[in-house]
């Protein structure tokens, strides 16, 4: 799959140790001085570990190019707005987001260019009311479907792998409906599925409420509750969290790992159940490059505010299966591990 979906190269940085961060009322600010330019970067959950790598290689940005980096969690809309205030106050030039409600796009490019603050959205794509996405906002963002599909497919070779009756499988989906980029995700993965022969009445889209680990195991349970004649589960979502809700529903019912494969997306939190003694259901996961999303969407803005070089509209990123056979030789050659 690696060959059919090729990585970019990865972007080798040099980086140096942890910067000295000091803190402040409207979020953290890396290193301080004289009239370096600064940069905000707001993300929607400061507790998920794909977001937590994201600012790190913020961080190095800030450092190789030396400008200061805010970092501020925004999980909803008020805070959105009250952060890139904030960030006018403290004299920024530029913002990199990704928004706990995409539809809040217009207000944060009205509220940006009241402010005089170049606007950039990481990850999750800006629209209007129409659910469209707002294509004059540079964005980078994961090749989702393509992913998708690359996680359909881990699935289904795992399948034929253990010899399953696929008939006899059921897939749960956990899906936050309302995001374009998890959509495409789920929508990938389910066409990879159905297109090996998986029925498609036994994938099992669960709605995601509150998208962290507990509400996916909610989520999971539901349709556990069911479909409780299925001992055969396959697990997919828009990422890692998402499928160990999963994992941990099917383990609260005693479903054994033999009896589960989940694949997950972004290779964070699930690869803490690659280093259990014991296989989980927690099979696989597409390994993202977080440098390229906190590294280069830095790099791209600082150089829109030091030469007004505009960044491209749109960079879509690729991603690699790991499994626990090779997450640890893959994740160093991304310089992760
Ligand atoms: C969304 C997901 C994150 C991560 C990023 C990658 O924001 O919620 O977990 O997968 O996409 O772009």
């Amino acid at each position: 799959m690696a060959a059919r979906y090729p990585m970019n190269k990865f972007l080798i940085v040099l980086t140096a140790g942890a910067m000295a961060l000091s803190g402040c009322g409207g979020g953290e600010v890396a290193s301080s001085g004289g009239d370096k330019p600064k940069i905000g970067f707001l993300v929607k959950s400061a507790t998920e570990v794909w977001f937590q790598q994201e600012w790190k290689f913020a961080d190095d940005a800030a450092k190789d190019f030396g400008f200061d980096l805010i970092k501020i969690p925004t999980p909803d809309g008020e805070k959105v707005l009250s952060a890139l205030d904030n960030l006018a106050a403290q004299g920024a030039q530029g913002v990199i987001i990704c928004s706990p409600d995409v539809k809040l796009g217009p207000a944060i490019v009205a509220k940006c260019k009241a402010v005089n603050l170049k606007l950039m959205s990481v990850d999750d794509r800006l629209v209007n009311a129409d659910d469209e996405p707002l294509t004059e906002v540079p964005h980078l963002g994961i090749s989702a479907y393509e992913i998708g599909k690359m996680v359909g497919q881990a699935i289904v070779d795992e399948m034929k792998a253990r010899n399953w009756n696929f008939a006899e499988v059921g897939a749960i989906a956990v899906n936050f409906e309302e995001l374009e980029t998890a959509r495409q995700r789920i929508d990938g993965a389910t066409e990879v599925l159905v297109a090996n022969g998986f029925d498609p009445g036994h994938v099992f889209k669960s709605p995601w409420k509150t998208q962290d680990i507990p509400g996916a195991l909610d989520a999971a349970n539901i349709t556990l509750t069911q479909h409780g004649d299925i001992k055969k589960w396959v697990a997919f979502s828009s990422n890692d969290d998402g499928v160990l809700g999963v994992v941990r529903a099917t383990e609260g019912r005693n479903i054994s790992a033999a009896n589960v494969i989940g694949v997950g997306i972004n290779g964070t939190s699930g690869v803490d159940d690659f280093k259990k003694p014991q296989p989980t259901g927690f099979f696989g996961s597409i390994l993202l490059s977080p440098r390229k999303h906190g590294y280069d969407t830095c790099k791209t803005m600082y150089e829109w505010i030091k030469n007004g070089t505009e960044p491209p509209k749109e960079t879509w990123t690729s991603g690699i299966l790991i499994t626990r056979k090779d997450y640890e030789e893959k994740m160093k050659e991304e310089g992760l591990l």
